[in-house]
């Protein structure tokens, strides 16, 4: 039988809505689409001083019209490929299945035992910003040439954010989360083949979930780099699938 081009999320029963689940050690935790609605708990999380100081875009205070404009905006990204790969289910019924751009599922969620869940963090995929070219000129070179490129293009950069809420911290949540984006979806349904990410100096916990999941510490650069502010020194963070390396 053909897998759906919705392989492999699973769907909620009652609600329709894809997820995937994390393994063994965390099956209560999944990763969904964002919601409507999920701006009120994202707003406590990022105004966490123990989250917005290793993250660079959300203004602080982060209030509900920040969260209101970005929770559509990532919204409309998800239904986007939803929408793209509910279509390819009905023009390539017997597959093969398409290759797209971004990952339609991102909120890591806590299911209770009640059934509910409660959103705990994020963990995406999106285009590189190639921080660690120092020249701005060809940074935004670079960046325009990565987003030109077709889904499933092999010399696509693309780079992993995430944020876990600080309640979760140090259980090997992201560790699992970062795992499973990268292997359920982002190396089969996207294609990717080189990923990076770009860390604060000093975030040993981000730099620690990436190392465990195959990326290489390439140690820190500066480009003159300042969020809210503050002088940032980075880490860039490389993982490179078997074939391209
Ligand atoms: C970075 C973050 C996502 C890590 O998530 P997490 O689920 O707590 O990470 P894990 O539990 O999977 O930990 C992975 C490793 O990092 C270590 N670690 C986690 N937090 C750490 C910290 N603050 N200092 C040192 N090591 C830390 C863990 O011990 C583990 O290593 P080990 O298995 O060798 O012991 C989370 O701390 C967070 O949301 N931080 C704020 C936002 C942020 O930094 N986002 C990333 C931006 S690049």
């Amino acid at each position: 039988m053909t897998p759906s081009q919705l392989h492999p999320l699973e769907i909620n029963p009652q609600t329709g809505e894809p997820f995937l689940r994390l393994a063994a050690l965390h099956q209560n935790i999944i990763i969904t689409p964002p919601r409507q609605g999920d701006q009120f708990v994202t707003i406590q999380h990022i105004n966490d001083p123990a989250i917005y100081k290793w993250l660079e875009n959300p203004p602080i205070p982060y209030l509900p019209e920040h969260a209101d404009s970005w929770i559509q905006f990532v919204r409309k990204e998800s239904d986007v490929t939803l929408d793209y790969l509910r279509k390819s289910a009905e023009e390539f019924p017997d597959g093969p299945l398409q290759f797209v751009d971004a990952c339609p599922v991102r909120h890591i969620r806590e299911v209770k035992e009640d059934g509910t869940d409660v959103i705990i963090g994020d963990v995406n995929f999106r285009r590189s910003p190639f921080e660690e070219v120092l020249d701005e000129v060809e940074r935004k070179q670079m960046q325009e040439d990565n987003a030109k490129k077709q889904a499933g293009d092999p010399t696509i950069v693309y780079a992993i954010g995430d944020w876990l809420a600080a309640s979760h911290h140090g259980r090997g949540i992201m560790t699992a989360a970062i795992g499973l984006l990268m292997t359920a979806w982002g190396i089969p349904r996207m294609g990717v083949r080189h990923v990076v990410a770009h860390t604060f100096a000093g975030n040993i916990g981000s730099n620690r979930t990436f190392e465990k999941n195959g990326f290489v510490n390439r140690g820190l650069f500066d480009n003159g780099k300042i969020a809210r502010g503050e002088k940032k020194i980075m880490t860039l963070l490389e993982w490179k699938h078997e074939e391209v390396s």
